[in-house]
């Protein structure tokens, strides 16, 4: 049985979403910035703070490398894990890719005032930039849910409705059991 794995930008859900998903399977669930916090012993913050983005994204590739060859996990990742080809292509091949949709304003509304996302720092305009900018990368998943109006329950019913009307699929099986 492959991986479940939630992906989008910062704020759309993903761990929140992924854990409640997990339950509802009965499935462990992972996620890559708690991964790469254990392994490093440091924040997402402290990493970017005290060694750059470039160390962060390096130990978010060996996390996404173990992870792709576990079975049966629900995966969370980082807003800009996919963003790399090779990790969407190992992800992809052992999983299918959900993606979670927000619209920037209610992302604001959501994370804007945390201080534990060093991409969120910047101007609004930047953040809107590199939203945009992402979203052709994120629509490549194998399907999409708006998280924008909807609570936690109303997302894990409808990726579980998804998963079930997938034909011949591991997945709509699981869904339906
Ligand atoms: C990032 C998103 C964060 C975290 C890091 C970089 C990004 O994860 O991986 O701050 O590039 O979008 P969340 O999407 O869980 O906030």
């Amino acid at each position: 049985m492959r991986n479940i794995v939630l992906i989008g930008f910062m704020g759309t859900g993903k761990s929140t979403v992924g854990k409640r998903l997990a339950q509802s399977l009965a499935w462990d669930f992972v996620d890559t910035d708690c991964e790469i916090g254990e392994v490093t012993s440091m924040s997402v913050t402290d990493i970017f703070r005290r060694h750059g983005e470039t160390r962060f994204r390096s130990e978010e590739r060996i996390v996404v490398a173990r992870l792709s060859q576990q079975e049966q996990i629900v995966i969370a990742t980082g807003g800009g894990t996919v963003l790399n080809p090779h990790n969407w292509d190992i992800l992809a091949q052992n999983g299918i890719i959900i993606g979670l949709h927000a619209s920037l304003e209610v992302i604001l509304s959501r994370i804007g005032h945390k201080n534990d996302r060093p991409l969120l720092k910047g101007p609004k305009e930047a953040i809107e930039k590199l939203w945009s900018e992402r979203q052709v990368s994120y629509a490549r998943a194998d399907f999409t849910v708006d998280t924008s109006q909807k609570n936690i329950d109303e997302v894990v019913s409808e990726i579980l409705a998804r998963l079930g009307r997938m034909e011949n699929n591991e997945f709509s099986r699981v869904a339906k059991d």
